[in-house]
């Protein structure tokens, strides 16, 4: 077999993976979290004791050699498709000799079929191959970016996007999705904030719970159900200023408290598999971490699936400085808890040395196989290796009509209108003329954004123009003028403005269109500015001197720097990239078929100066309420207000709703005892309309200092025009929970502040006590 490095043909950095010759680096400091070893809600069943399965994976692993061992343990790319900086041409002639466990970038019933039979026709054990996908939003019908669909704030509707996208990638030969992200992420500058469900710990933890019920259904033997993957472990999100693999660096306490409960609840909802991370969380790279994967994530969450990397993660220990060389970096990741190497073919290249100098034990080896294979067995693959491999079925699934219906309503829902001056929208009837301007007007490459599977960019996605188009009543003209362009190397130039001005001024209203390209988020996509890149901002003052009502329809995977639109166009709409009905739902938002419900995910600030901003940050010593306006000695800018454009949780409607003040059904509760917060809210507009009521807590005195406001419920109704209805949140103790100063997990005595309402800046607020 030649060595790898002659087959890495991509890219440099893959030299760079493979360099280094390094000094060791010191061993993990961090000390063992608590060792009581719960085990998981068995929400996908796959969990429940099998000793048919454990005798059978056990006659099988007693026939394995060590090389077939290791084989197991690795995931390697095809070359359909390259989501990493290095490709390993001879995967074919890997698998026939029995050196890779699973395959990636794979799809169709019949490619995976021609794969699979490599393996267990070519093979000595015949062991099926796993095939993995990035299937993050949509397999082949895309819904809404993940940070779109967790603005719906509807759990449901997003459970149903990631089981559909489980029964279309299943019938195209995938076993397994490199889904949910559940990264929080607070730094719009990082690309991949686009991913993920956004920056709230809880909001973030019921998504990612959603997300693994929908991939993996209630029965993994199902064929129409995939293992899901919580993904980036662990913080990630946190790449210092919003670089993509920067480091992350931050306290045992907000690891705890912030990055890890989405894991956690992944965790419980019985998520199959684990990424690690690129980053290195505490100066150790996250696939080194004993402390990460198995301290916390086997022993104290009782995780029982298994681990892999994130691409090539473990050679890229050697650039971070933690291991001196390959060999010593496979070491550190199979000691630490990983058990499958993503495209590294550093387990494959030496492992089986580093078991001959005894630095690796087979015990570890044998758990991480048996841990694999028993997925396998799982998944009903030992039964039959192609059972996912049905051209039949596969012709008959995608893109099914109610895939797409459930794709429009996804995006609908997704939409958040964060500015409608005067009820400019819904668009009235006596807009007879329509404008659409700008590079995401008719753009079907951006739809579906970023990460989009095995959607097609080029034909099947619906364009705001075409959606208009379709929907438009009797008599309405829409026309498109493009004007602007969203390339960084366009600001300045002004080559469609003229054309564009002049579609604006015989045009009754304008709608820009305007954002980001698609592949401006997502993995390795970071930027330092929030504006609209290119010279669409020039056009967008230029459209608003023609006296026009304008409409900017904003679709990008990030929150934009749009403080000028907010203070000069009339509506705002964040569409997201909708995904591949995008145009056909935005469009029913604008004319008023469906009265928008998103509410924002993540805070948007009012310039990128203000990062990291997010709504449960801390009070500090000198918050600014303390001083008098303008005061100096404060917590404040001199140029920017602290607060941001949009709150977190922020979202308006067609229709208005009113909050009751709150009541409390107690003063004081004791531990365990239940507390009923209730309001009432009213439909006062004038059409039906959908709210997410929300519950934020504040603690106000803690052994260590506590957030402004935490989100701890919410609950989305809808009600008809004059409908009232009243709302109950039932909160414990438990629900107050957090990482005390002596590190334990728990709550504390004393005052607390609660707030319900239609976003995390405004509610009615009441107070109660938590006694001993
Ligand atoms: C790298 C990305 O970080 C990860 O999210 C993805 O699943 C893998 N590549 C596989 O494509």
């Amino acid at each position: 077999m030649p060595p790898i490095s002659r087959n890495l043909t991509r890219l440099t950095m893959a030299t760079l993976l493979l360099a280094g010759q390094l000094s060791p680096a010191p061993l993990l400091a961090k000390p063992a979290t608590s060792a009581s070893a719960k085990a998981p809600v068995d929400a996908a069943g796959w969990m429940r004791a099998d000793p048919k399965m454990d005798r059978f994976i056990a006659d099988l692993m007693a026939k394995m050699t060590l090389d077939e061992k290791i084989g197991q343990l690795t995931l390697l790319t095809s070359n359909w498709e390259s989501t990493g900086p290095t490709m390993r041409e001879g995967y074919k002639d890997d698998i026939r000799a029995g050196r890779v466990g699973a395959i990636f970038n794979a799809y169709t019933a019949k490619y995976t079929r021609e794969l699979q039979a490599l393996a267990v026709e070519g093979t000595r054990l015949k062991i099926p191959l796993i095939f993995g996908y990035d299937v993050i939003h949509g397999h082949r019908t895309i819904f809404p970016i993940s940070l779109g669909e967790a603005a719906s704030w509807d759990l449901q509707a997003i459970k149903k996007a990631a089981r559909i996208s489980a029964i279309e990638a299943s019938a195209e030969g995938i076993h397994w999705t490199f889904s949910p992200m559940v990264d929080i992420a607070r730094d719009p500058r990082w690309g991949r904030i686009s991913e993920g469900a956004g920056e709230d710990v809880y909001l973030g933890s019921l998504i990612a719970k959603a997300r693994v019920r929908g991939y993996q259904g209630e029965d993994l033997s199902r064929p129409d159900t995939i293992l899901a993957t919580a993904k980036h472990f662990a913080a990630y999100g946190a790449a210092q200023a919003g670089r993509d693999y920067h480091t992350v660096d931050m306290s045992e306490r907000t690891l705890r408290d912030i990055y890890l409960p989405p894991f956690k609840a992944a965790t419980d909802a019985g998520a199959a598999t684990f990424m690690t991370s690129f980053n290195e969380v505490d100066g150790v790279p996250a696939s080194g971490s004993r402390y990460l994967l198995t301290d916390v994530l086997r022993e104290k969450w009782g995780f029982k699936g298994f681990v892999v990397t994130d691409y090539t993660s473990i050679n890229e220990m050697v650039p971070h400085g933690y291991s001196a060389d390959l060999k010593q970096a496979g070491e550190q990741a199979m000691n630490a808890g990983v058990d499958m190497d993503m495209q590294g073919a550093v387990y494959m290249e030496n492992l089986a040395k580093s078991v001959a100098e005894g630095k690796v034990d087979t015990a570890r080896i044998d758990a991480a196989v048996k841990s694999i294979l028993e997925m396998k067995y799982r998944l009903g693959l030992f039964d039959d290796p192609y059972r996912y491999a049905d051209e039949k079925r596969e012709k008959a699934t995608i893109y099914k009509p109610e895939f797409l219906d459930a794709a429009r309503d996804v995006a609908r829902k997704s939409i958040v209108l964060l500015k409608n001056k005067d009820n400019v929208l819904p668009l009235a009837a006596t807009a007879k003329s329509i404008a659409v301007i700008g590079p995401l007007g008719n753009s079907k490459d951006d739809m579906i954004g970023s990460w989009s599977a095995a959607g097609d960019r080029k034909t099947r996605p619906i364009t705001l123009l075409e959606g208009l188009q379709a929907g438009a009543p009797k008599g309405t003209t829409v026309a498109y003028a493009k004007g602007a362009s969203y390339a960084f190397e366009d600001a300045g130039k002004q080559d469609g403005f003229a054309e564009a001005l002049a579609l604006a001024a015989k045009s009754d209203v304008v709608i820009a269109a305007m954002g980001e390209r698609w592949d401006m988020t997502g993995e390795a996509a970071s930027r330092t500015s929030l504006d609209l890149p290119g010279n669409q901002q020039a056009l967008l003052e230029a459209l608003k001197r023609t006296g026009k009502p304008i409409i900017l329809v904003l679709m990008s995977g990030r929150p934009n720097s749009i403080e000028w639109a907010d203070t000069h166009v009339d509506a705002i709409l964040e569409a997201w990239y909708p995904g591949t009905m995008g145009g056909h739902a935005i469009a029913d938002v604008l004319y008023g078929d469906y009265n928008p419900s998103g509410k924002l995910p993540v805070t948007f600030p009012r310039n990128v100066g203000q990062v990291p901003i997010h709504y449960d940050m801390k009070n500090t010593g000198r918050p600014i309420e303390l001083g008098a306006p303008g005061a100096k000695y404060v917590s404040r800018y001199l140029n920017t207000p602290n607060t941001p454009l949009y709150p977190f949780g922020f979202g308006l409607s067609y229709a208005s709703f009113a909050y009751s003040p709150v009541t409390l059904n107690k003063a004081k509760i004791r531990p365990g005892e239940p507390l009923t917060a209730s309001v009432t809210v009213t439909n006062s507009g004038a059409r039906a309309g959908e709210e997410v009521v929300q519950l934020y807590v504040r603690d106000l005195v803690g052994s260590v200092t506590r957030p402004v406001k935490e989100l701890k419920g919410f609950e989305k109704i809808s009600l008809k025009k004059g409908e009232k209805r009243t709302i109950r949140f039932t909160l414990t103790d438990a629900d107050l929970a957090f990482t005390r100063q002596d590190m334990s997990w728990g709550s504390e005595p004393g005052q607390y502040t609660l707030w319900i309402g239609p976003s995390s800046a405004t509610g009615s607020e009441a107070s109660f006590e938590l006694t001993e």
